[in-house]
């Protein structure tokens, strides 16, 4: 069975608040909220309970899972050292929607990094999330609390939609105010290296530490025989149901290519601007200039292209710059890597 825990806010829901920190800390699982996307949390210091968060996804044993904490000093207890540049991004972007990649301590046991020398933490936001840490008082293992391969979940109903009965409880509390999982970087090689776009953006990083390389797993389909940095990137994500088509064009390209090749059952997923131009069903993930808006309605608006029972959808590709760059990440992989450039007609992978 699984309990539904409702939060409004940290001051009025205290004992929710306890008992979902004292599951975690009893070795269950579950899905709590936090700013970019809802996760499916255990203690990640007990191998069996993280070992069930594999389980209730779905998710292979080998992609490794982010830590949370609530202070620094769980930092310091989770990785083996803090260099310089871990501490300049926890001071401009702690808490909050960053994962830093750092040598792994010996605290974290090895089926939470998949067993990499290193380990993804996160500080987050959200105060449910960092109440719910503090009060359990270990180190929060979670991934996004979806079914593998289906869109991450941005609200309560969509973790019931995924994990009903698959986990001891799920905190509601309300929507995901970010709507994209956190930006990726590794600290652990020579140089700062980009592993997934988030809010956090590619050019705010390189504000705060100089040069930051970008893996090419962000942008490209994943050569399946290189090894690979970050072992998410390599699975087919954010997969909806429906086939997605990613359409690269200006506005009335995009709109000429959808009218003219759409059938029965097919939907555009653009936004506002392009739905009187369109002339098939459509649903808008925002305002064409504002990416926060388009980040915050990405993963509701594919699972409610499943459930329209949409075959095939006409995506309008992103600009790869600022949030963009997350959204194309996310797009580009829910497309298979299929991208229709509307001006020619012609598809490149
Ligand atoms: O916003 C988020 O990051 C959400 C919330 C719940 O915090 N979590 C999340 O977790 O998106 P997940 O498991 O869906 O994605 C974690 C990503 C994966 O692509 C994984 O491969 C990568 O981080 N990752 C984790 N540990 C890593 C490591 N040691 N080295 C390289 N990549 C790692
Ligand atoms: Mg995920």
């Amino acid at each position: 069975d699984t309990k539904i825990l409702k939060v409004q806010n940290i001051n009025n829901s205290s004992k929710e608040l306890d008992e979902a920190a004292a599951i975690i800390a009893g070795g269950g699982l579950v899905a709590i909220p936090t700013e970019t996307v809802y996760g499916l949390a255990a203690n990640a210091e007990d191998e069996k309970a993280v070992t069930s968060i594999f389980e209730a996804k779905g998710r292979p044993q080998d992609n490794p899972l982010i830590v949370h904490i609530a202070d620094l000093t769980m930092l310091t207890r989770v990785v083996r050292e803090v260099p310089q540049n871990a501490m300049k991004l926890a001071n401009k972007f702690w808490p909050g929607p960053l994962t830093i990649i750092l040598p792994k301590s010996s605290f974290i046991p090895a089926v939470t990094s998949a067993g990499l020398d290193t380990v993804a933490v996160r500080f987050p936001k959200h105060p449910v999330a960092q109440e719910i840490i503090r009060r359990a008082n270990v180190p929060v293992a979670a991934p996004s609390a979806n079914l593998s391969g289906s869109p991450s979940t941005t609200s309560a109903q969509h973790c019931i939609h995924d994990l009903m009965g698959r986990v001891d409880a799920i905190v509601d509390g309300g929507d995901c105010e970010v709507g994209v999982e956190s930006t990726v970087i590794t600290l652990a090689g020579e140089t700062p290296k980009l592993l997934r776009p988030g809010y956090v953006t590619l050019e705010q990083l390189r504000e705060v530490l100089g040069e930051v390389l970008v893996d090419k797993a962000v942008t490209h389909q994943p050569d399946p025989n290189a090894k690979v940095s970050s072992p998410g990137m390599k699975y087919k994500h954010y997969a909806p149901k429906c086939k997605v088509i990613l359409v690269d064009g200006t506005q009335t390209q995009y709109a000429d290519y959808v009218n003219s090749h759409h059938t029965d059952g097919e939907f555009a997923l653009c936004y506002n601007e392009d739905v009187p131009f369109l002339r098939c069903p459509s649903i808008s993930i925002g305002a064409e200039n504002n990416q926060a808006e388009q980040a915050v309605k990405l993963f509701d608006s594919l699972r409610r292209l499943d459930e329209e029972g949409a075959q095939v959808v006409y995506a309008r590709c992103p600009k790869q710059s600022g949030v963009g760059l997350a959204l194309y990440n996310r797009l580009i992989r829910a497309a298979a890597f299929q991208v229709v450039h509307a001006a020619s007609g012609t598809e490149q992978v």
